[in-house]
């Protein structure tokens, strides 16, 4: 029998939830209620959609995280397995994390979040994908999760000569090796701000906080500029991806979309300008719609 070795893919280290998006015309008052004019569940989680994402966009994806040994844990695995991820890397345990996203007619969103402290990784389960990381070429790290979880991915995926890209903010000891291990960090405004105590409130700003980023050994870093866009800084350049003038529906999920467009496009091989167009684009299309799920399959490159 011949057997071909699977393509290397990308590993997502982050969160799986139960999504729940709700959109409202108005929000009710204190001991009022609204109707709701349109409601989602489904499979979320910042380490879900952006794997869903990468998936779209044409990558092979293994997923690591924590799903709960409740039915909705099945359900979204479920979802997972059926959007093409690969999950077998994936922890059950406890009760599934929940999402509950309400969001108005302009685009104004509100979450609450339930994430059972059994539902955040630790070391042992990344060390227990190991297998999966040998699958890997890439491997994406979201900084929300405790960082024993972060450093044995970072860890990892270094001794394997991988790629790492970090999404969102640390501020912990862990925070100086990770910088030193990865190759990509992606903050909207806020983590910026945290990560590197620099508001980027605008182009000059976000210079300064990309600027300390990549003086800590990363090669590349996207910041939000808010009311204006994501700005891309390498040693040799920059490039602002403007908001344009899409309708924003709901912006959850649309940096993890931006996140997935820019690691797709470093990937194959574009230009730090071709792959931070690729990212703003994935970003556009997801702030149109509802729920942090994103729909980029039309954007996928050719092979
Ligand atoms: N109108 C818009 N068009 C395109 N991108 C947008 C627009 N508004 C916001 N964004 C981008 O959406 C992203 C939101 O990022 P983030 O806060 O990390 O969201 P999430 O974590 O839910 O994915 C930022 O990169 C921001 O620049
Ligand atoms: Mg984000």
């Amino acid at each position: 029998m011949r057997t071909t070795a699977p393509v290397p893919g990308v590993l997502v280290i982050g969160q799986i939830a139960r999504d729940l998006v709700l959109q409202v015309e108005d929000w009710p008052s204190a001991g009022g209620s609204a109707p709701v004019l349109e409601r989602r569940e489904m499979l979320g989680g910042k380490g879900a959609n952006q794997a869903v994402a990468l998936h779209q966009l044409g990558a092979p994806v293994l997923l690591v995280g924590v799903a709960g040994t409740d039915a909705a844990g099945t359900a979204v695995l479920d979802q997972a397995h059926a959007d093409g991820l690969d999950v077998t890397a994936v922890t059950r345990r406890g009760e599934t994390a929940l999402l509950v996203d309400v969001v108005d007619r302009d685009g104004t969103r509100r979450l609450m979040e339930h994430v059972p402290v059994e539902s955040l990784l630790t070391a042992q389960d990344v060390h227990e994908a190991a297998i999966a990381f040998d699958r890997a070429d890439t491997v994406c790290l979201q900084l929300q999760q405790p960082a024993p979880a972060l450093l044995a991915g970072a860890r990892m995926a270094r001794a394997r000569g991988q790629r790492v890209i970090l999404d969102g903010a640390i501020d912990s000891p862990a925070r100086d090796e990770l910088l030193a291990a990865a190759d990509v960090v992606r903050m909207d405004a806020a983590e910026a701000q945290l990560m590197t105590d620099i508001a980027p409130q605008d182009r000059d700003a976000a210079r300064q906080a990309a600027q300390q980023v990549l003086d800590a050994g990363v090669r590349l870093v996207a910041v939000t500029v808010p009311e204006e866009g994501d700005l891309v800084v390498w040693a040799e350049g920059e490039h602002l991806v403007p908001h344009g003038t899409a309708h924003v529906v709901d912006p959850t999920g649309a940096g993890d979309a931006f996140l997935a467009g820019l690691t797709i496009g470093l990937r194959r091989g574009d230009s730090p300008q071709e792959a931070a167009r690729r990212a703003g684009a994935a970003a556009t299309a997801t702030v149109q719609r509802l729920g942090g799920r994103p729909d980029l399959g039309a954007q996928r490159p050719a092979e």
